[in-house]
């Protein structure tokens, strides 16, 4: 049988030919949370399935059952009685606005140097379709796998992941039954520095709405003698947060929190990290996070509240003297292990009625969440993983966290009891959610090479 070396050769050869189809794909604007889009996203979903219908596997759009987007589907199961893999990603993508900061339509991917530009190249086209080119090539050269794979590719995760979510809980437990799931959503650490991640954080996504006067009045006439509800607003934002300590003000906001371990502070402040150069590449006067804790601590361990949109009152050009009907916010919480989305939402909730000024009415709604999670840093799929990883970059991966959420990862650990492998092949400055998101193509090139180690390795343990 041809060996793992065949296997590299040829994603060697077909390197042009990989990249040719991440371009097709990436063409298509898969914006999931923007109805306009909607033809666009089906059109990718069909677009992955006839690229896995090519590798060789068997193939289905699985309807929403939760009328969202379908999930790509793909298995081949020709080796019974041996393990098998499930591949996670997603086929949706993040709105492309501001656009007059890309470079080039979002849409039209090019090649700057070695980076190719386009939404969607790292977050997850690139990234998740390295999973599909190393099955495609694993079998062209030796018309067999190691062992079965399963592929569950998603259309709605930067929108809330609503279908696959109920999809996993309800038919999850016996079609995606397997040993391990491997996503590739994630970064390294550094060029050359891969990473192997162990915990990724929750969320809840909160709306605020502040309802005054039934319509916007002259601010002199009527200012002085009606709450205005933007002014009302700003109270609720500021309560929500100490400016000084940053820390959350809602009562019981901390109490599930799972402290750092002392091994995870050490480990953390081990890794190198430039503050300095963090700070100048935002371009901001200081970094600012909750006190006593490290910035990778921060973002990587320790929950944080930040407002995510903000509206009410006049926005135009000059001046207008109004005092507006309305106003609101968009809040979200990154939460860490053990918080519970729901019970954070209800606290959340609470407190905003409680510090809500009179003279106003205001509503609370949850708009989603995620549950954090943490996985085992060590086991036999895990290995086989850092071996794959040290083998392609010459470097043995780090394990890190990560303060970004993968909603599913989550459900995933609790409804298939198996490990989640977050091995990511994108690079700290890839620029996902922002204009001119880039995905290396040396590192697309070398996660198409990890991946089809990681099948020997596994297989070989
Ligand atoms: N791939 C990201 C999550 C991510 C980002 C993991 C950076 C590790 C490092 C994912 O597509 C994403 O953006 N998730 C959303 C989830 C939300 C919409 C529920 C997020 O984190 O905001
Ligand atoms: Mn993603
Ligand atoms: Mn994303």
């Amino acid at each position: 049988m041809a060996s793992t070396q065949d296997v590299l050769d040829r994603i060697d050869r077909n390197r042009e030919q990989h990249l040719d189809e991440l371009r097709e794909y990436l063409r298509i604007p898969s914006i999931s949370t923007d109805p306009e889009y909607e033809g666009e996203v089906m059109a990718a979903a069909e677009f992955l399935r006839g690229k896995m219908d090519d590798a060789g596997l068997d193939t289905e759009l699985v309807a929403s059952p939760t009328g969202g987007y379908p999930m790509v589907y793909g298995e081949w199961t020709g080796a019974p009685g041996k393990p098998t893999v499930l591949f996670y990603g997603h086929y949706d993508v993040q709105p492309v606005d501001p656009l007059d900061e890309w470079r080039n339509d979002p849409f039209e991917p090019t090649l700057e140097g070695d980076d190719l530009v386009a939404r969607g190249a790292t977050d997850d086209k690139g990234q998740s379709f390295t999973h599909v080119k190393a099955v495609a090539e694993v079998l062209a050269e030796r018309g067999e796998l190691p062992f079965n794979v399963k592929f569950l590719v998603e259309g709605e995760e930067e929108s809330g992941g609503e279908s696959i979510e109920a999809y996993v809980r309800q038919d999850g437990g016996d079609k995606l039954a397997c040993d391990c799931v491997v996503v590739s959503d994630t970064s390294m650490y550094a060029p050359g520095q891969p990473a192997m991640l162990y915990g990724l954080k929750g969320l809840v996504y909160m709306e605020i709405r502040v309802q005054g006067p039934n319509r916007d009045l002259h601010s002199g006439t009527y200012g002085g003698a009606v709450r205005n509800p933007a002014n009302a607003l700003a109270h609720i934002l500021a309560a929500l947060r100490d400016p000084d300590t940053g820390r959350v003000q809602i009562p019981g906001f901390y109490d599930a929190v799972e402290p750092l371990e002392e091994w995870e502070r050490d480990a953390f402040g081990a890794l190198p990290f430039d503050e300095d150069g963090y700070r100048d590449d935002l371009d901001v006067p200081a970094l600012h996070g909750e006190e006593g804790y490290s910035t990778r601590e921060r973002t990587w361990a320790r929950p944080t509240l930040d407002v995510n949109g903000i509206w009410g009152g006049y926005q135009g050009a000059g001046a207008k003297t109004v005092l507006p009907a309305k106003a609101g916010a968009k809040v979200s919480m990154r939460l860490v292990p053990n918080q519970d989305p729901q019970d954070v939402a209800r606290r959340f909730t609470e407190y905003v009625h409680q510090v809500a000024p009179s003279g106003v009415r205001v509503e609370v709604e949850t708009v989603h969440h995620a549950v954090p999670t943490r996985i085992p840093t060590e086991g036999e799929a895990m290995t086989a993983a850092t071996d794959a990883m040290e083998a392609e970059w010459g470097n043995e991966p780090v394990m890190i966290r990560e303060g970004g959420s993968i909603p599913i990862v989550a459900t995933f650990a609790d409804v298939l009891s198996v490990p989640v492998l977050m091995m990511g092949f994108g690079l700290p400055d890839d620029r996902l959610h922002s204009p001119n998101e880039k995905f290396n193509v040396q590192n697309y090139h070398g996660g198409i090479r990890t991946v089809a180690r990681f099948l020997d390795r596994l297989a070989a343990s």
